[in-house]
């Protein structure tokens, strides 16, 4: 699956672009399975931008077996240079559990991450999953707005969930709800 994606322009554009039209930068990513080699930078992604502060628990070996494991599916996002984003789910018979989600700060708000979710959505919907369940860290404000804006609901907490460090909020969100609803949106222009 390949997106544009319309990124804003930068002052210097701005600047030159006073007297005419702005030219707008347009990129690409394609939704597209991890490949072996991307597991050192998925590892990265993971310890920058999900477990900072954490003693890393989502190593290269780890996303290394999800990529292998029938069960699972890990998506990337990934850009003209670089992956801009992934997401781990594991399928079982009646739901699925995602496991990681990250997209990297300057691929932020393009609807990436979005974009990923859906798909992955679509995919527990068509193996028989109808319900998606997660864990995110409680102090984590942005991905807390970002599923709520995919109309995941929050069922509960468990204290020191992540290494007694902080807790954990629970998501749930049944695939089954109309997919016309918060999430199906394709990322604007
Ligand atoms: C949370 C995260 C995955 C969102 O990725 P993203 O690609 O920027 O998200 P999208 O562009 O698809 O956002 C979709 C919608 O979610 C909401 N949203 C996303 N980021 C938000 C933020 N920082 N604050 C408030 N709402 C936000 C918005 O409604 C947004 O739609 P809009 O941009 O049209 O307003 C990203 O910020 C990230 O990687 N954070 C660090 C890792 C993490 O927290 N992972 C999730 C827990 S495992």
């Amino acid at each position: 699956m390949t997106c544009r994606r319309f990124s804003t322009p930068s002052p210097e554009s701005l600047h030159r672009g006073s007297r005419r039209a702005i030219l707008w930068r347009v990129e690409e990513y394609r939704l597209e399975p991890a490949r072996p080699a991307d597991a050192p930078r998925l590892a990265a992604m993971s310890q920058q931008f999900v477990e900072a502060g954490l003693k890393p628990a989502w190593g290269e070996t780890r996303i290394g077996w999800h990529m292998r494991d029938a069960d699972s599916v890990v998506l990337t996002a990934r850009g003209i240079r670089a992956v801009a984003g992934f997401a781990i789910m594991r399928y079982a018979d009646e739901s699925a559990h995602l496991n990681l989600l990250a997209v990297a700060p300057e691929y932020r708000r393009q609807g990436i991450a979005r974009a990923l979710i859906n798909w992955l959505e679509g995919t527990a919907l068509t193996a028989g999953a109808f319900a998606i369940g997660l864990e995110l860290r409680a102090g984590n404000a942005a991905a807390r707005a970002f599923y709520a804006s995919l109309g995941y609901r929050e069922c509960g907490e468990v204290r020191g969930y992540y290494q007694g460090v902080e807790s954990a909020i629970r998501l749930t969100r049944d695939v089954r709800a109309s997919r016309e609803t918060p999430g199906t949106r394709e990322p604007s222009p």
